[in-house]
Order: structure tokens, then C-alpha cells, then sequence
């Protein structure tokens, strides 16, 4: 049994605290929160330990791991405490909000010989590990070039939620919160990033950060790729899509959240084939929820002593391609990534 911990029991942590009930081997020991309410529905339903205090919660010798789901510009020091009280790390996205920040955390639960997974679940997703799976098979062939586009809409109630909400310090804009996912399956995809251009504009929130970006990538090997993410399309929710172009294929993963495959050929692979797979994954576009796939797999991780899935260093790769963007898109220059 590996016993939990939740710091942050705000929206996402129902997703955390509902995979943990999931899981026959994770246990929810306790919850922190600097505003009690917010830990209250936790408390009556699963009779866990409530904390306002991070350094009280982590006195408690039973917790394994510890879930940080609190606003992203406190993933940082949080995940530095937690780790230096030897217990293991679920980060939500983003990782950090600053490369200095990412590696800090990284080196912390390195020093202390604790896991860090960063929260990317989209990876998990049908559609898209049917994708990863042809482009290791090679089956793609040589890459040309990729698109990631999140059209979607986060109104101003949902800024004016909590103060932290579209801030520079604690969560950014588009890109940092949302097209993170698309960004982090681009380079889980693509490989890593050479270069990057970027134009990104607040046009109809009122927030500090971007509501709507566009890039251009060069990814190391040569192929390139576009992005286009917004908050902004009326009046809600339009599409996620993720295609990919090889001189043997093209795959165009779309629907409002990138479940669904909207084109699929690849030289080579029979139509029954295809049809079967599309078929399965129309039955189930969504799968195993990815939390639930982040949790389950820490649990194997300490079991076998072996790193996470989703480790620091993948969070640090698709944070650093946000910030690359958001460095262009200030610079109004073509940014080289190190
Ligand atoms: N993986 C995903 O799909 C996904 C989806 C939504 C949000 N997120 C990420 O999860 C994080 C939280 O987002 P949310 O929407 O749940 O935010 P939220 O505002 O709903 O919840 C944050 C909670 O953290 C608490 N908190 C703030 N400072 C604290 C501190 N110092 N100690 C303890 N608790 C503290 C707040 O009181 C609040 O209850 C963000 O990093 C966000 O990017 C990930």
C-alpha cells in the first residue's frame, strides 16, 4: 500500500483524490490547504488528516507521496519542501514557471533520492499512444513537420475564479496553463527543439499574460512544426488537434480535446487494420483517465525502483519551449533553445 498525500485541494485535486479511492494499492492519508473549507469535502468523505501547514502535514511518517495541485508559480518551493521530508512527488503541470525553478526541483528530489512525475496525462490518451507507437515502430518514416493547435475558450469567470489565475508569476497565459499539454506531446512526439519564433497578444481577457499565441518550431532534427493556442473562441470550446506529416504518413488526432482520430494513413498498414484501431478508440476515446495512469504508475516506480513515466525532465523540456515562445514572442526575434 503506498499512502498520499494532497497539498492544494482546489479543482484538480477531486481528478487526484478520485484516482487514489481508484487504486487498490493508494491510500489518501492526508490533505493540506492554507483555506480549511476548501480541504472539507475531502475530510467528511475520506476521514484523511487536514493541514493548514505544509511543515505540519509532512511530519506525518505514514505519507509516501505528496500530490502538489496548488497554483503553478508554488509548484517550486513546495515541491523543494516536500522532498527534503524524503517523501515522493506528483507535480501538476506546469512543472515550474522558470527554468531555474524546474531545475531546482529537479536536483532536490535527486539530492534526497525521491521520484518526481510531472502531470502530462494526455500522453495516455488512445489516440495519442497509437501515434507514438507507429512513429517508435518508425513507421512514419522521415518527419516534415507537426501542427498542435488548441482553439478553446476560458471566459473571464473563469480568470476571475482566483487571483492567481492568468498571472505572470503564479500561472501565465495559453500557453503555460493550457496548450502545455498539446506542447509537451508535440516534443514527446517531434524530439527536442532547436528554435523557435513566436507572436502571442491579450486580446479579450482581462489577464497579464497571453490569450492567444502562435509559434513556429525548428525541432533538432530538422522538421518543423506550428502552433496555435487561444482562450479566446467564441463562445466556447472548439477543437484540439494534433497532426503529424512523414514521408510515410500523416495522423491527425482532432476533436475538442484530442481524442479522436480525424485522419490516419500510414504506407503499409492495412485498412481493416486502421478501421479496427479507429474503431476501438471511438468505443473508449478517452481510456484509463491520465491521472489515474501518473498515480498508478509512481506506485510501480517506487515498487521497482525505477524513475517515472513522466519525469522532472520531461516537465522541464515542454516548459522550456513555452518559455522559449514567450522569449520571442518579447524579443520579437527567433529564440535558439540550449
Ligand atoms: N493536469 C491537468 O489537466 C490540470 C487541470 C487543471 C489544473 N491543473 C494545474 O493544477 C494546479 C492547480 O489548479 P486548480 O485549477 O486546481 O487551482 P485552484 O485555484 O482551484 O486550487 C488551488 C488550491 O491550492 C490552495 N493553495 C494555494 N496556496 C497554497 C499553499 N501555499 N499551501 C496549500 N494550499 C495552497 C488554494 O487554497 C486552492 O484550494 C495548477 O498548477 C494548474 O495548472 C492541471
Amino acid at each position: 500500500m503506498v499512502n498520499f498525500a494532497i497539498v492544494g485541494c482546489g479543482h484538480i485535486a477531486n481528478k487526484h483524490v478520485e484516482q487514489i479511492d481508484k487504486i487498490e494499492d493508494a491510500h489518501l492519508v492526508a490533505v493540506c490547504d492554507k483555506i480549511p473549507e476548501n480541504m472539507e469535502r475531502f475530510v467528511e468523505k475520506y476521514h484523511v488528516q487536514a493541514h493548514e501547514d505544509l511543515t505540519e502535514m509532512l511530519k506525518n511518517d505514514d505519507i509516501d507521496v505528496v500530490n502538489i495541485c496548488t497554483p503553478s508559480g508554488l509548484h517550486a518551493p513546495l515541491t523543494t519542501q516536500v522532498a527534503n521530508a524524503k517523501k515522493h512527488i506528483i507535480v501538476e503541470k506546469p512543472i515550474a514557471l522558470t527554468i531555474e525553478d524546474a531545475d531546482t526541483m529537479i536536483a532536490a528530489c535527486k539530492e534526497n533520492g525521491v521520484k518526481l512525475s510531472v502531470v502530462h496525462p494526455n500522453r495516455f490518451r488512445p489516440a495519442v499512444m497509437e501515434l507514438r507507437k507507429v512513429m517508435d515502430e518508425g513507421k512514419v518514416g522521415k518527419l516534415s513537420h507537426a501542427n498542435a493547435t488548441v482553439r478553446w475558450n476560458r471566459n473571464q469567470a473563469y480568470y476571475n475564479q482566483a487571483d492567481w489565475r492568468g498571472t505572470k508569476a503564479f500561472d501565465g497565459g495559453v500557453l503555460m496553463n493550457q496548450a502545455i499539454h498539446n506542447l509537451d506531446l508535440l516534443v514527446w512526439l517531434m524530439g527536442d527543439v532547436e528554435e523557435v519564433f513566436s507572436m502571442d497578444a491579450t486580446r479579450l481577457r482581462d489577464i497579464e499574460a497571453e490569450d492567444v499565441s502562435t509559434g513556429i518550431v525548428r525541432f533538432k532534427n530538422g522538421a518543423l512544426g506550428v502552433i496555435e493556442a487561444a482562450t479566446t473562441i467564441y463562445p466556447t470550446n472548439l477543437e484540439e488537434t494534433l497532426s503529424v506529416f512523414g514521408e510515410n504518413g500523416t495522423v491527425k488526432i482532432g476533436g475538442r480535446t484530442a481524442n479522436y482520430i480525424e485522419h490516419w494513413d500510414i504506407e503499409g498498414m492495412e485498412e481493416k487494420e486502421v478501421k479496427g484501431m479507429i474503431d476501438r478508440i471511438e468505443s473508449d476515446p478517452f481510456g484509463k483517465p491520465g491521472h489515474q495512469w501518473i498515480i498508478e504508475d509512481m506506485i510501480s516506480a517506487i515498487d521497482e525502483n525505477r524513475q517515472p513515466i513522466v519525469t522532472g525532465d520531461d516537465g522541464k523540456k515542454a516548459l522550456e519551449l513555452v518559455l522559449g515562445l514567450y522569449r520571442s514572442a518579447e524579443s520579437h526575434q527567433p529564440v535558439k533553445l540550449d
